[in-house]
C-alpha cells in the first residue's frame, strides 16, 4: 500500500492565522497573567509558535494526554500521562490544543481543571472537526474549522509519524 500526503493548510496559512490568534488572545486578556497549558504531544509546535505572538506575562506548562493508541479512532478514554508541574488555583488558564475532534479530551480537561480553582479556563485550538463532535465544547479561540479527514503535520501525528511537517496534510493510501 503506498501513502501520499495531500496538503490541506499551507505553512503560510497556518503562520498567518497563528499570528492573528496571538493578537486576539493578547487583546482579550489585557495584561492579565496567563498560564498556557500545552496538551502534549500534538500541540507542541502550535504552542511554540502561538506563545511568541502573545504579548502578556505568561508561563507555560505541559499536560500529557492519551486517548488514541495507534489508530485513528479515539478510545473514548482520556488518560493523563503527565500532570501539570504547578497548581493553577487563582490563575487564568488557556488550554492549547492541536485539534478538537470528538471533544472528549477538552471536556475531560475542563472538568478536571475546574476542580483546581483557576480564575478562568478557556480553550485555544488550531483545528476543529465539528462533524465528529460527541460532546459539545466551546472553543474560545479557533484557527480553522476542517472537514472530517484525519490530518497530520504541524505537530499532529499518525502513529507518531509526520509531526515534523511544516504544513497540515491528509494521508491518502492507494
Ligand atoms: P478528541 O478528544 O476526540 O477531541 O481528540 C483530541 C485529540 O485526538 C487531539 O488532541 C489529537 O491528538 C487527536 N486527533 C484527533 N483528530 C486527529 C487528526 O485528524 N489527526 C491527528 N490527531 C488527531
Amino acid at each position: 500500500m503506498s501513502e501520499r500526503l495531500v496538503e490541506m493548510l499551507s505553512a503560510e496559512d497556518i503562520q498567518a492565522r497563528v499570528k492573528e490568534l496571538g493578537a486576539e488572545i493578547t487583546q482579550a486578556y489585557k495584561d492579565k497573567p496567563l498560564v498556557l497549558v500545552v496538551v502534549l504531544k500534538g500541540s507542541f509546535i502550535f504552542a511554540a509558535d502561538l506563545c511568541r505572538h502573545i504579548d502578556l506575562p505568561l508561563r507555560v506548562d505541559f499536560l500529557g494526554v492519551r486517548s488514541y493508541g495507534e489508530g485513528t479512532e479515539t478510545s473514548g478514554v482520556v488518560q493523563i500521562t503527565q500532570d501539570l508541574s504547578k497548581p493553577i488555583a487563582g490563575e487564568h488558564v488557556l488550554i492549547v490544543e492541536d485539534i478538537v475532534d470528538t471533544g472528549l479530551t477538552i471536556a475531560h480537561l475542563m472538568d478536571l481543571f475546574r476542580t483546581r480553582g483557576p480564575k478562568s479556563v478557556n480553550v485555544c485550538a488550531l483545528l476543529h472537526k465539528p462533524a465528529r463532535a460527541r460532546v459539545s465544547v466551546k472553543v474560545d479561540y479557533l484557527g480553522f474549522t476542517i472537514e472530517d479527514k484525519f490530518v497530520v503535520g504541524y505537530g499532529l501525528d499518525f502513529a507518531e509519524r509526520h509531526r515534523n511537517l511544516p504544513y497540515i496534510g491528509i494521508v491518502e493510501r492507494d
